[in-house]
């Protein structure tokens, strides 16, 4: 039988969400840019790659090779054999991409896929916001989907999503209302404090106190706690 946890690549992170990514549900981690998002995802990414899995990772922002690389420590051109990229352009893309990205997951040769990755869940989904209510049913479509393929395949779905300021609670908070919060079974804020130091706190999970949390230090192969 598979761990019931998939490491991120780091041991306080890992600790935080009680062991590391759970299969089949989605973990969210959101925050303010250049707050470590996709800093984790491609860590993530990476820890499942050197494991000998594939990945699947759905970038609505641009993939950055060179960061990739950075991260992979040496083994980038290794390791994109096994990385399958896809890069929608916009939020009809994401879905048909989410559909495309099942075959890869059903795969039987090869190394099998461990992790689905999708940053930002909610990007594109921002482009679409004067369409209202609807923008939101189809981004919970997406997510429903996605939650759908991490419980078929028993694999972890890690998203990342931006925040807003929500005025009328007078708090940031991140995009996709209640429905993304729901799906999300685990979340993780990521704060930008002083001096490069970030700060990740649970902001949910289904068997760990709300609030604890660690800080941390973006580094040249992911992050490192302080
Ligand atoms: N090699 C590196 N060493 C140290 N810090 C780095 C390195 N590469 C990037 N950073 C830092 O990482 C931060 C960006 O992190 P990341 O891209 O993970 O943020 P993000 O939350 O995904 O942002 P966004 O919302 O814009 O997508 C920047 O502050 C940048 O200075
Ligand atoms: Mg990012």
């Amino acid at each position: 039988m598979k761990p019931d946890r998939v490491s991120t690549g780091n041991p306080a992170l890992d600790d935080l969400l009680g062991g590391g990514l759970e299969r089949r549900t989605i973990t969210q981690i959101y925050g303010e840019p250049a707050s470590g998002k996709s800093t984790l995802c491609l860590m993530a990414t990476v820890a499942s790659l050197r494991a000998g899995n594939s990945v699947v990772y759905i970038d609505t922002e641009g993939f950055s090779v060179e960061r990739f690389t950075q991260v992979a420590g040496g083994h980038a051109a290794e390791f994109a054999d096994r990385l399958y990229l896809f890069e929608p352009l916009d939020f009809a893309q994401q879905g048909t991409m989410l559909a495309d990205a099942e075959g890869l997951l059903r795969k039987r040769d090869g190394a099998p896929v461990d992790l689905i990755v999708m940053d930002s869940a909610t990007a594109l989904y921002r482009t679409e916001l004067d369409l209202g209510r609807e923008a939101l049913r189809r981004l919970s479509h997406h997510m429903i989907k996605l939650l759908g393929l991490a419980k078929k395949y028993d694999i972890p779905a890690l998203i990342t999503n931006q925040i807003y300021m929500d005025v009328e609670r007078d708090r940031v908070a991140g995009l996709g209302g209640t429905a993304l919060e729901h799906l999300s079974k685990a979340i993780i804020r990521l704060e930008k404090k002083d001096n490069g130091v970030r700060r990740a706190m649970l902001r949910k999970h289904r068997s760990r106190p709300e609030g604890l949390s660690f800080e941390f230090v973006i580094t040249e192969d992911g992050i490192r706690a302080v």
